[in-house]
């Protein structure tokens, strides 16, 4: 009765999470001493250019979207730096269950001046525990019902109805509206575009090649970096004027009612968290439209879960509910099931902090039929444990350990939500 669609891509992952280890231990090791001599065996692959490396590669790849067929080879230099990309489940979770101790998060420079040296992802040590506790605690399940049920609906509802009559539907239009409303609360359409298109010259720029020059994609993102805080300053200050943000839902408001971060580090947290967002969120409904096409069957079950809560609420214009988001199991299916086979979260790097010895089995046959597009793989009593995705060894869409995905919860609400207006819609 399943018609079981078998994905074409040609590699072979049994987790979507790739981590980069920037090692520079295999590095200093290499200069000093004689190779042969060293009882550490370095995992297959080659070196690439020097100093380059295969970095333009790896812009290329990141910014494509077949970006994992580039993790096929082991050990790259990038960044011109010696690094070890492993796409083993077993080695990344104790890659990042030792976030801090062995390893650590670590980005290039240039990607640095642009997220912003304030935010969660670049910090380290107490300063990321307290900016990671800050953003989970404003994404959390619970809140969810009470600041992003209402905002997500109007948004997409919003957004999708600018592509009546055959347009081509820019996924990434609803992502990015999505996070601009979700993070600075604001609703205006206008508003909302505006924001967006500085928010998209800033991501281009961080993908792109790192040279800021005027005219390169790297030098337009820079721009809009500082525009963009200045419209945060803006709120900041309206907010210290008048003492309370009126109607405004986003997570920058609430961060200044409840949190007490200092001026210059909320611009960055912000900026952090639409970096780590939209991009994530956008591939998951790119992937999961694409998936979903080549796989009629799951399509068609999609479609019947979600009918039931249109004919039961009369029409889209009624918005769906927290117990609708509750009984969704088939939809939930279908994202874990895109979050797997998708390698969506594929930038998480780290560097060594001192010489680590491990195992690395590639290999491993954790999936029957790794590379189909399988939903009901998830329904599969045996496959429970392993979709824990909070600390399940074998799926860990949304990472691990100390910089576990504060907007996990939240992301999966968003996709659930466009997938329901995406099929009901267009379906
Ligand atoms: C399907 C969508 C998403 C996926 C697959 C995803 C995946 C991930 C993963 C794997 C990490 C760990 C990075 C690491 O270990 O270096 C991460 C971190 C993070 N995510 Fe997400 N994410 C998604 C959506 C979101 C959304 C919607 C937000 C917020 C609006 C968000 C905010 C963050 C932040 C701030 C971090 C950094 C945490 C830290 O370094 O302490 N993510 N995400
Ligand atoms: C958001 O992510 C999409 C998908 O990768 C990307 O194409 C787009 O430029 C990003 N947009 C913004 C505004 O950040
Ligand atoms: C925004 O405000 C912060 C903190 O007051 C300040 O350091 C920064 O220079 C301002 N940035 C812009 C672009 O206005």
């Amino acid at each position: 009765m399943r018609e079981i669609y078998s994905c074409t891509w040609p590699f072979a992952i049994t987790t979507v999470l790739f981590v980069v280890i920037l090692a520079k231990f295999l590095k200093d090791k290499i200069k000093k001493k004689n190779v042969k001599k060293s009882t550490h065996k370095l995992p297959p692959g080659r070196r690439g250019w020097p100093l380059i490396g295969d970095s333009l590669n790896w812009y290329n790849a990141v910014a494509s979207s077949h970006p994992p067929g580039f993790v096929e080879e082991q050990v790259k230099s990038l960044f011109g730096k010696w690094a070890v990309v492993s796409a083993d489940p077993t080695f990344n979770r104790f890659v990042m269950q030792n976030e801090g101790k062995l390893f650590q998060s670590s980005y290039p420079k240039s990607f640095r001046d642009l997220v912003g040296k304030n935010g969660v992802i670049t910090m380290q040590g107490e300063q990321q525990r307290k900016l990671h506790g800050i953003a989970s605690n404003m994404m959390r399940l619970e809140k969810l019902k009470f600041h992003f049920l209402e905002d997500i609906q109007r948004v997409m509802l919003q957004t999708l109805s600018n592509f009546e009559d055959n347009q081509v539907i820019l996924l990434q239009d609803v992502a990015i509206n999505l996070m601009v409303n979700q993070l600075l609360g604001v609703t205006s359409e206008s508003e909302i575009n505006e924001m967006a298109r500085l928010f998209s010259d800033f991501v281009d720029g961080c993908l792109s090649v790192p040279i800021n020059l005027p005219g390169t994609a790297y030098h337009t993102a820079m721009k809009a970096r500082e525009k963009i805080i200045k419209k945060i300053n803006r709120t900041i200050k309206k907010y210290r004027q008048e003492g309370s943000l009126e109607g405004n839902n986003g997570v920058l408001a609430r961060l200044l009612e409840e949190e007490s971060l200092p001026d210059e580090a909320v611009a960055d947290f912000i900026i952090n968290l639409l970096f780590a967002g939209n991009e994530t969120t956008a591939k998951t409904m790119l992937f999961a439209v694409y998936f979903l096409t080549q796989c009629p069957t799951a399509l068609h079950h999609l479609l019947e879960e979600q009918d039931s809560f249109r004919s039961k609420s009369g029409g889209v214009e009624n918005k769906l509910t927290w117990q609708d988001y509750k009984s969704m199991p088939f939809t939930q299916c279908v994202i874990d099931e895109t979050l797997r086979i998708g390698g969506i979260a594929i930038w998480l790097m780290r560097e060594a902090k001192e010489d680590v010895k491990y195992q690395v089995h590639l290999d491993e046959n954790v999936y029957n039929g790794a590379l189909n597009f399988n939903p009901w793989r998830w329904m599969d009593p045996e496959n429970q444990e392993k979709r824990n995705w909070r600390n399940s060894p074998f799926y860990a869409p949304f990472g691990g350990g100390a910089r576990f995905c504060p907007g996990a919860e939240l992301a999966r609400l968003q996709i659930a939500f466009f997938l329901h207006y995406f099929v009901t819609t267009y379906g």
